[in-house]
């Protein structure tokens, strides 16, 4: 199933909530150095499966291997090392209310890493000025836009250099332009950075500019993967219906 250069491989993934089955089977490899975008209804379970990723849950069977590690054999100390590897743009942008853009985007920086105040604060500046948003450090998040504020929340995932960057639905909520935006500097980290990234998301737009490889989930399965040119070609009438975005017969949120 899965080639050797995978850096991230997912086998046979299931979990459940209670009676609610969400993945059921799951299988996706995200080689080194792509853009995987996976799509998908909401609640169809794709925050699930960038929280199995990083072992914020734990799968019911199956397993997630990051450079041939299994994700569920980590304990704390594991799990914190691997988190390092990681940068996320959560849902929201996440920022914390009280602490202002600098303090935010230095976050991980000051707990988990032993760079001078200098050093950071140096960091922190050139992050700001890759994500177009050079000098607002003084800035609380009540001040800034919801653009802005994924733009920060982006900057603050990249602030420990990571290898791979988790996006979860990186342009929701935003108006066109500012989408469209977010997907230019995601496409520009990629290219500037070299990293590995994986995106969620229910915007086709966004998916087509950014992916190297697009995965539809359905029912907790990855039921078809392929380039962007691949899946706006595609045969499969399920998948076909989601990027046409066709409601008929399309059962939102069903993963038997
Ligand atoms: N911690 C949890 N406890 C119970 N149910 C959950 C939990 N996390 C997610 N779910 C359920 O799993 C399903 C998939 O959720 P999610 O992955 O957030 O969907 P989406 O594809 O919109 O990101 C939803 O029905 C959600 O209610
Ligand atoms: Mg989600």
């Amino acid at each position: 199933m899965s080639s050797n250069g995978a850096l991230i491989r997912i086998e046979g993934l299931h979990k459940s909530f209670g009676p609610k089955k969400v993945l059921s089977g799951l299988e996706l490899d995200i080689e080194r150095g792509e853009t995987m975008v996976v799509i998908g209804g909401s609640g169809t379970g794709k925050s699930v499966l960038l929280k199995h990723i990083i072992g914020l849950l734990k799968p019911d069977g199956g397993e997630v291997y990051v450079d041939g590690e299994a994700v569920s054999a980590l304990d704390e100390k594991g799990l914190n090392r691997l988190r390092r590897r990681f940068g996320m743009l959560f849902q929201g942008a996440a920022l914390f209310d009280s602490m202002n853009v600098e303090e935010n985007v230095g976050f991980a920086l000051t707990r988990h890493s032993m760079m001078s105040t200098a050093e950071i604060a140096e960091r922190v500046a050139g992050c700001l000025e890759m994500v177009g948003m050079p000098g607002i450090q003084k800035l609380h998040p009540s001040e800034l836009s919801g653009g802005m504020r994924k733009r920060v929340g982006l900057a603050r995932a990249i602030a420990l250099q990571p290898e791979i960057i988790l996006y979860d639905e990186p342009t929701t909520g935003l108006d066109p332009i500012m989408a469209d935006v977010i997907n230019n500097l995601i496409v520009e980290m990629q290219e500037r950075l070299k990293v590995t990234s994986i995106a969620i998301t229910h915007d086709m737009v966004s998916a087509y500019k950014i992916a190297d490889r697009i995965a539809m989930l359905y029912q907790g399965k990855i039921i078809e993967t392929g380039t962007p040119d691949e899946i706006r070609n595609t045969s499969n009438r399920v998948v076909e219906q989601f990027i046409k975005g066709d409601s008929s017969g399309y059962q939102q949120g069903d993963s038997r």
